[in-house]
C-alpha cells in the first residue's frame, strides 16, 4: 500500500487503535519498540509479509521477527528448548530474541522464517508496541524499520526518511530507549547460540546458560544483521584510526570529536544514540563534502560489543 506520505500516529488510545485497524487490513505500519522502530505486518498474512521485503528492498533470504505480548502465545508456535524458559523468565519483555523450533499449525506465513524450521520470537518492552499487539491480538512480524543495509531507525522521523512513501503509518513513540537491535540467542539442549550482538549484554546472559556459542561472523548468510555491509551510512565509515582534515569524527567520552555518543563515556548512553548519530554524521558529512565518517574507538564490553558490531558492518566494503 504504498502512498505519498505515511499517516503519524499518536501514541494515545485512538493512535493504537488506528495501528491495530492496519495491520489487520494487511497494511505496513511502523511501530516503536524499545531496541528500535519496527516495519510492522500481520505474520499470518503471506501478503503483507511480502510487502515488508518489497518496502525494505531485502533479499528474500533473509527471515523476520515475530512479536508477542505473552509466553502462552509464544508456546502456540514454537518450542522452548534448555534455557529457553528460564531466558524468558528473566528478559522477557526486553530486548532479547530467541530462534526456536516451529511447532506444527503454527499458522505463520512462511514467509516469515524464510522456509527453516525455526521461528525468531520476541516480547517487546515499548508500551505503545505491547498496546498496538494486544489491541491486533495476533503475531506481529516486523524487521527494523530502514531500507535494506542502511542504518536502522531509532525515531519516527528516521522512519519516514527510509521508508516514508512505502509504508501506510508510523506510530510515534519518541525515540528509542535501548538504540541497537535486540540481542538473538538459539537455545538448545546442548548449548545457546548468540546469532546477533543486542541491547541485551552477553554479560547479562551467560549466568543462564553457560558460554554461549558465538556464531555472529559477518558474511555468513543464515544470520543476522549477518551481512557483512550492512547499517551503512552514504558517506563511507571508518573506526579508530587517525581523523584527516574534513573528516566528520563521532567521539566517545574523552575523545571529543564532530559529535560524541556519550561524553560520559556510558555504553548505555552510546548504544542509545547510535543510529541516531549515524544519520547526523552522514548528512554533516554530505553538508560539508567529507570523504570520511570516523569513529573513535569504543571499549568492547557490555553494550559496546554490539556497538563495534554494527560499526564493523557499516564500515565493510559494499556490494
Ligand atoms: O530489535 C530488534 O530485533 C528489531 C525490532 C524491530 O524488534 N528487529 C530486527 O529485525 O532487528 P531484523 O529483521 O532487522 O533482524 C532480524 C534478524 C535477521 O537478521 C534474521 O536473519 C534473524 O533475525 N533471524 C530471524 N529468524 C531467524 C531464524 N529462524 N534463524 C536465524 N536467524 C533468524
Ligand atoms: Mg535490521
Amino acid at each position: 500500500m504504498p502512498q505519498d506520505s505515511p499517516q503519524i500516529l499518536v501514541n494515545d488510545a485512538a493512535g493504537v487503535a488506528r495501528a491495530a485497524a492496519l495491520l489487520r487490513a494487511g497494511a505496513l505500519v511502523a511501530l516503536p519498540t524499545e531496541t528500535v522502530y519496527g516495519l510492522a505486518a500481520d505474520a499470518r498474512n503471506d501478503r503483507a509479509v511480502a510487502r515488508i521485503f518489497e518496502a525494505k528492498g531485502r533479499p528474500r533470504f533473509n527471515p523476520l521477527i515475530v512479536h508477542l505480548t505473552s509466553l502462552a502465545e509464544v508456546e502456540a508456535l514454537a518450542d522452548l528448548p534448555g534455557p529457553a524458559r528460564d531466558l524468558a523468565a528473566a528478559f522477557w519483555p526486553g530486548p532479547l530474541t530467541m530462534v526456536l523450533p516451529l511447532r506444527a499449525g503454527h499458522g505463520l506465513s512462511p514467509l516469515v522464517s524464510a522456509g527453516l524450521s525455526t521461528v525468531a520470537v520476541r516480547l517487546p518492552r515499548h508500551p505503545a508496541m505491547r498496546a498496538v499487539l494486544a489491541a491486533f491480538g495476533g503475531p506481529v512480524a516486523a524487521p527494523s524499520a530502514n531500507r535494506s543495509g542502511k542504518i536502522s531507525a531509532t525515531t519516527a522521523a528516521h522512519v519516514i526518511e527510509g521508508l516514508g512513501d512505502r509504508i501506510a503509518a508510523v506510530l510515534d513513540g519518541g525515540a528509542a530507549a535501548v538504540g541497537v537491535e535486540s540481542t538473538i540467542l538459539a537455545p538448545s539442549d546442548t548449548g545457546t547460540r548468540l546469532l546477533r550482538e543486542g541491547g541485551l549484554p552477553r554479560e547479562m546472559i551467560e549466568p543462564l546458560t553457560g558460554p554461549l556459542l558465538v556464531d555472529t561472523t559477518p558474511g555468513r548468510v543464515e544470520a543476522p544483521g549477518q551481512l557483512s555491509s550492512h547499517y551503512a551510512p552514504a558517506t563511507p565509515l571508518r573506526m579508530g584510526g587517525t581523523a584527516a582534515a574534513g573528516d566528520v569524527v563521532i567521539g566517545f567520552g574523552s575523545v571529543g570529536g564532530d559529535l560524541n555518543l556519550s561524553p560520559a563515556g556510558d555504553p548505555v548512553e552510546a548504544a542509545a544514540n547510535l543510529f541516531a548519530m549515524l544519520h547526523e554524521a552522514d548528512t554533516l558529512a554530505r553538508a560539508r563534502g567529507a570523504a570520511c565518517i570516523r569513529v573513535v574507538d569504543i571499549p568492547d564490553t557490555g553494550l559496546g560489543r554490539a556497538i563495534n558490531d554494527r560499526l564493523r558492518r557499516a564500515a565493510a566494503p559494499r556490494p
